[in-house]
């Protein structure tokens, strides 16, 4: 085969890369990262002749040569945990999560760095490369050179695969890009907000409630709290009274799957904790509305009802047409999450019970939130700090205080979204929490300076930051009421 005088240049080194892409590439560059994770997933359950994979090839086939059509080429190549596709960094979707960081695992664990299509291809050379690629051996340095002899034996000249660079410094492990996170965490948080209140609405018209997108949303949460939960967690400060019962599941899963990790749950565990608790409250749906948004407090009728929705919402789950998305470890954790340490809470059991692990999860991420967010009868809620106060002294009686105290090390002392007052009579807000428990006082702040009635980010510093002389530059004063400043916290970390 001639080789083609390539018009692309592969990106060598890291060169100034560009983070702009025009919408129709970064599309088909998803869409051909999600095709090859097809390819490879399924090279490795068929044999290469299987006549299963000819749809699949041949879908792929589209993708990659209407990239190299269009650009003339295409070099994939991974720089510094990113993929790049003709020297432009590939941002990745919502969708393209998982395939994008299978196709990073599984070529870093080969050590293969870069692919170059120079021609359009055919199926047999697709199916050859691909089955060669997933033959080599994890781990073995020279499986560049041992790539392309493959190739060459099997005429496939018009590929080009060149080693994994390593670059100095860099962060052992897949590592996502910071912002790419940020993105995929906001939709993920948007599109759990949405489909909680999908689900909502659909119980209330006794309708069928989708609980499978449910449990896909529950499993990128997890994916997400397993990278960097400080993301997530900064969503929980968005406190939308309008939308109180949806952000609110979506906030106490959050705090659950941060304590959850911290318990080791497996990834299964998980994602069943996540459910559990974004549709703790679900029984409320058959609660009418104007008891749950009561402004002033209930009757003891009302109180009554109220107290139901532990077990309305058991029944419910009962009779979800997708019951089997649902484990009784959920439907349990769901029906505990008022009970307390001490049965003073609801429902009345006629046998006492050990609460489950779940429930006792449940049960202080909620209290936590509810605390924290404003309500009909109570329109300033509580600051993190005092929240946390009272939960501390409801331990024993209440809460679970072994959860309470890793609850603390997922909120901090300081919980991200804190308004804090430092030293330096600067204005901060807490922005993630400091990993090491030692330094659970000093967190990562931004700097908010007011310039009259608003508020604008200035920087974002490390308070285990010190001077010359090894003294903190800044160190937290106290906690300050956010309502009292007007400063919507939020906007801060979206
Ligand atoms: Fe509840
Ligand atoms: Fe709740």
């Amino acid at each position: 085969m001639e080789m083609a005088p390539s018009t692309i240049q592969s990106p060598r080194g890291v060169k100034k890369p560009s983070e702009t892409m025009e919408p129709d590439l970064s599309r088909l560059g998803n869409n051909l990262v999600t095709k090859l994770h097809v390819l490879m997933k399924i090279s490795q359950i068929y044999d290469s002749k299987n006549v299963a994979l000819h749809q699949f090839i041949q879908e792929s086939l589209q993708t990659i040569n209407a990239l190299i059509k269009k650009e003339g080429g295409l070099s994939l190549k991974i720089v510094k945990n990113d993929l790049f596709l003709n020297e432009h960094r590939l941002r990745y979707s919502v969708e393209g999560f998982t395939s994008f960081k299978y196709l990073l695992t599984q070529w870093e664990k080969r050590l293969i760095g870069e692919v170059i299509f120079k021609e359009p291809m055919d199926e047999t050379t697709l199916r050859e490369f691909v089955y060669a690629m997933m033959s080599l051996e994890e781990g073995r340095e020279e499986n560049a050179s041992v790539f392309t002899e493959l190739l060459a034996n099997l005429s496939i000249l018009s590929i080009e695969v060149n080693a994994l660079e390593v670059f100095e410094g860099e962060e052992e492990g897949i590592t996502l890009h910071k912002e790419d996170r940020r993105e995929v965490a906001k939709k993920v948080f948007f599109e759990t907000v949405g489909t909680i209140e999908e689900v909502i609405t659909h119980i209330k018209g006794k309708q069928h409630a989708d609980v499978r997108k449910l449990k896909r949303l529950a499993q990128k949460a997890v994916h997400l709290v397993m990278e960097d939960e400080s993301i997530l967690l900064g969503m929980t400060t968005i406190k939308n009274y309008d939308e109180y019962t949806f952000n609110h599941s979506v906030n106490v899963s959050i705090y659950s799957l941060a304590m959850g990790r911290r318990l080791g749950f497996s990834r299964k565990t998980l994602t069943e904790l996540g459910i559990a608790a974004l549709l703790h409250d679900i029984g409320k749906s058959r609660i009418p509305k104007e008891i749950l948004n009561k402004p002033t407090s209930f009757d003891e009728g009302e109180w009554g009802l109220m107290k139901k929705h532990p077990l309305l919402g058991v029944e419910i789950l009962l009779n979800l047409k997708q019951l089997g998305e649902i484990n009784p470890r959920i439907v349990i954790g769901i029906f505990d999450h008022h009970l307390r340490k001490d049965f003073a809470g609801y429902p009345k059991l006629f046998r006492k019970k050990e609460v489950s692990l779940f429930g006792r999860i449940i049960q202080i991420a909620d209290s936590y939130d509810a605390m924290t967010t404003p309500k009909n009868y109570r329109r300033t809620p509580y600051t993190p700090e005092q929240a946390l106060a009272i939960m501390m002294r409801e331990r024993g009686a209440k809460l679970d205080p072994i959860l309470l105290k890793i609850f603390i090390g997922v909120v901090g002392i300081f919980p991200v979204g804190s308004l804090v007052l430092l030293n330096t009579h600067e204005l901060g807000i807490v922005y993630k929490a400091n990993p090491d428990p030692k330094w659970m006082d000093r967190p990562q702040v931004i700097i908010v300076e007011r310039a009259g009635k608003k508020d604008v980010k200035k920087e974002l510093i490390d308070l285990t930051k010190t001077d010359g002389a090894g003294q903190f530059k800044r160190s937290i004063v106290k906690t300050l009421d956010p309502n009292i400043y007007h400063i919507d916290i939020a906007k801060y970390f979206l």
